[in-house]
């Protein structure tokens, strides 16, 4: 099978550390996101594993075999893998049935194979009545799905995936997402896909790794990072969050600027300060003369299946909180907000 270890990678240009000493284990089989903001290093870690790019330092091994480190890097065509860019770059002057051939011709195999393995692989993609046609005459969705079946029928060991959405409008998007997730669980390749859309890891992914400068910051499943993020970053890069800031007053307390919050989770700073994170749709918004913590609505916002209000505290503070569209309070309205511990999470930065 076909694990993918990367231990201690690392790439500068010039002095700066583009992946810096990272360290990701992706199980034979499994999908896993890397998710970060823009300049964090992702193409990079993906240039690394298809071998276009030397590591200067830590390695990269497939089934226990070292395939690239500072020393030396099997080329990309001898790894088995098969790459998606960030720009999809299909041929413009081949059909898309030429352009889905391509991979397996290199690779001299005998024509009738090649004529089924393309022609199964554009029934899979959903392709077939496309096949005559040149790139510029399919829209951007259908361009994707022929990446996609190029990069598929030569039958990789191990599946990288840049951004491979990044051109759709947002309907096509979502309707991709599940394709990807729908192929991965027939085809299983090992797969790194990456990301800078929170959603689309979530639907895709067996594992997100969330990267910030060069470097993994939290490694889960979808509902670990998103549930029990450790850092402040994390915890805002995925999803929205209400991020307040304080001291620890107790084992399990913070105060935020006379708000006392309890947290039935996290990680604490060692310096004795507190970064509190809860989710809006976690906060319950009631009476005034209910809830621990009272305020003003300041912005009442319909969202239809929800309703979105800014509540500043009368401690000082001002929280997001998402409601049913039953909870109905107008701007203005004294309002009391309950916090409740076990959706309180402590962070370090
Ligand atoms: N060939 C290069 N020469 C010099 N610097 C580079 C080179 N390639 C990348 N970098 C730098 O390395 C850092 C990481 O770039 P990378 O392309 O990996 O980011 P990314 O996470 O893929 O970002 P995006 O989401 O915008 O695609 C950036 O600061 C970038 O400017
Ligand atoms: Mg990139």
């Amino acid at each position: 099978m076909s694990k993918l270890v990367l231990s201690g990678l690392t790439k500068r240009y010039g002095s700066h550390a583009a992946v810096d000493t990272l360290d990701l284990t992706v199980e034979s089989g499994h999908l896993v996101s890397l998710l970060g903001p823009s300049g964090c290093g992702k193409t990079t870690t993906l240039r690394l594993v298809s071998g276009f790019a030397v590591p200067d330092g830590g390695s990269i091994s497939v089934a226990g075999q070292v395939v690239s480190s500072a020393r030396g890097v099997v080329p990309p065509e001898k790894r088995e893998m098969s790459m998606i860019f960030q720009s999809y770059a299909l041929w413009p002057h081949l059909t898309v049935a030429e352009n889905v051939a391509y991979g397996l011709k290199l690779r001299k195999l005998p024509r009738a194979d090649i004529e089924r393995r393309v022609q199964a692989m554009l029934d899979t993609m959903q392709l077939r009545r496309f096949e005559a046609r040149y790139p510029a005459e399919l829209s951007g969705g259908q361009q994707q799905r022929v990446g996609l079946a190029r990069a598929l029928v030569v039958e990789p060991k191990i599946l990288l995936l840049d951004e491979p959405l990044s051109n759709l409008d947002a309907s096509l998007r979502e309707e991709m997402r599940h394709e990807i997730r729908r192929l991965h669980d027939r085809f299983h390749y090992t797969t790194i896909y990456v990301t800078h859309d929170q959603a689309e890891a979530m639907t895709t992914s067996d594992l997100i790794a969330v990267m910030r400068d060069g470097k993994i910051e939290q490694a889960g499943a979808p509902d670990d990072i998103y549930e029990r993020p450790e850092t402040e970053f994390v915890a805002r890069f995925i999803g929205s969050t209400n991020i307040l800031r304080g001291r620890r007053v107790g084992e399990h307390e913070a105060d935020c600027d006379g708000l006392r919050l309890v947290c039935e989770s996290g990680h604490w700073p060692e310096d004795g300060s507190a970064v509190v994170s809860i989710r809006p749709h976690r906060i319950t918004l009631s009476g005034a003369a209910d809830g621990s913590a009272p305020g003003t609505v300041e912005r009442a916002i319909y969202l239809g299946a929800q309703r979105h209000y800014i509540v500043a505290l009368d401690a000082g503070p001002k929280l997001q909180v998402l409601a049913s569209s039953d909870v109905l309070a107008h701007e203005g309205e004294r309002v009391g907000l309950t916090l409740p511990p076990a959706h309180c999470r402590a962070l370090i930065r």
